[in-house]
């Protein structure tokens, strides 16, 4: 494209009304959803990076303003309660678009210490009927090294940015606290929060790290400074195994917890389920974890697994909860989930006569009106 129709699509596409970014995003899908989903995957991204300036104007902030939004939870503070889950922009590539779009929190990675390729194609599978996905990806990423250069070349003033860690496929279990530890080391200074990954249903064997006292071990090993760290576990755990995870948490200093990763559902085949599917089993553990850590004013948790839709949002609130992420309900309603999370927000806010969304979800009458 010459830079001159790049002008003229960028100016075009900045008369464009938050209903024209829907259609716009709605034909795109389209379009996408015709190709195996990696490789729409690896377009987007793709495109996200060449065509900066157009992607800016097609999609533009989702909000522009630093307090009215902004929420906290623990150590963290988001400046919008909705972020991007861990996966979608594996390798921080896309850092700049969505600190453009202001985005509460974007969790790169996951990262492993070598660079690695994951596990044979194709490893995503749709289910749109169901708003539903199933991948068995295997970490493939750039690596360390690779991430770290990507993310010091990125700006994320606005963001909270989280780092999601994990073990490359063929370290052995007596190596893995290390490599946890030095992958810890090696992104503290540049992230605002580390997530301990041992919940990915992909890579064989990393869901024993939830165990009490593998989990220790990797916590303990991890020389840790300001950064926050926060584990990301999983879904199809028992409310026993909850606890001995939250207690762990506790003793070793953790400073918070992320529910859920994806489900595993043998019927469907191979991977994790996120999505529609995962929603219900993903709210029982975020409302656990929620319970236990109550009180807890140090405590972070970010609750993340098939939030489609600001009602869910709503009751998730309701529940204790504060920051959220999406992966699944990004791929299939594109950034109008955001849009329509603050169009909502905006309403209540009006409605119920407050200036910031701190104040309205402490309101009784906002939280029970469905
Ligand atoms: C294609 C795909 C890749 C993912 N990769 C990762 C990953 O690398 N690390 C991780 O912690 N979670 C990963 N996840 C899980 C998401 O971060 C999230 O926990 C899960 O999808 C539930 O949220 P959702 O229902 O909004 O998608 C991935 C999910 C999908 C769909």
């Amino acid at each position: 494209m010459t830079e001159c129709s790049i002008n003229f699509v960028s100016c075009f596409l900045s008369l464009l009304h938050y209903d024209d970014v829907m259609n716009f995003y709605q034909i795109f899908k389209t379009l996408a959803f015709k190709l195996d989903p990696e490789v729409a995957h690896e377009y987007t991204l793709k495109a996200l990076e060449n065509f900066k300036q157009v992607s800016k104007w097609s999609f533009p902030p989702i909000h522009t303003s630093l307090k009215k939004y902004s929420l906290k939870s623990g150590l963290l503070k988001w400046n919008f309660p909705v972020g991007i889950a861990a996966g979608l922009d594996k390798d921080a590539r896309v850092i700049d678009f969505f600190h453009h779009l202001k985005v509460g929190g974007l969790e790169i990675g996951t990262v492993t210490p070598k660079a690695q390729q994951g596990n044979p194609k194709p490893r995503i599978w749709r289910y749109p009927e169901q708003m539903s996905l199933r991948n068995a990806m295997g970490f493939p990423n750039e690596g360390s090294s690779r991430i770290l250069e990507n993310l010091k070349k990125s700006s994320h003033s606005h963001l909270c940015l989280g780092v999601n860690i994990g073990k490359n496929k063929e370290t052995s279990v007596e190596k893995t606290a290390a490599e946890y530890a030095s992958l810890y080391e090696t992104f503290h200074a540049y992230a605002n929060y580390v997530a301990i990954n041992i919940s990915s249903p992909n890579t064989t064997g990393l869901r024993e790290f939830q165990e009490a006292k593998a989990l220790s071990a990797i916590l303990q090993a991890i020389d840790k400074k300001e950064t926050p760290i926060l584990v990301k576990i999983a879904p199809d755990l028992s409310e026993n195994q909850i606890s001995e995870i939250v207690k762990v948490c506790f003793d070793n200093k953790a400073d918070g917890i992320i529910a859920t990763n994806t489900t595993k559902i043998e019927s469907m085949g191979p991977g994790g389920v996120s999505g529609r599917l995962l929603t219900e089993k993903s709210f029982k553990v975020q409302e656990q974890v929620l319970s236990l850590t109550k009180g807890e004013e140090n405590f972070s948790f970010i609750g993340v697994g098939g939030f489609e839709n600001f009602e869910q949002v709503k009751a998730y609130w309701k529940m204790g909860g504060r920051l959220l992420q999406i992966y699944t309900s990004f791929v299939y309603q594109g950034p109008q989930f955001f849009y329509q999370v603050k169009k909502e927000i905006d309403k209540a806010l009006i409605q119920y006569q407050c200036n910031y969304l701190e104040e309205l979800i402490t309101l009784p009458e906002f939280l029970k009106k469905s």
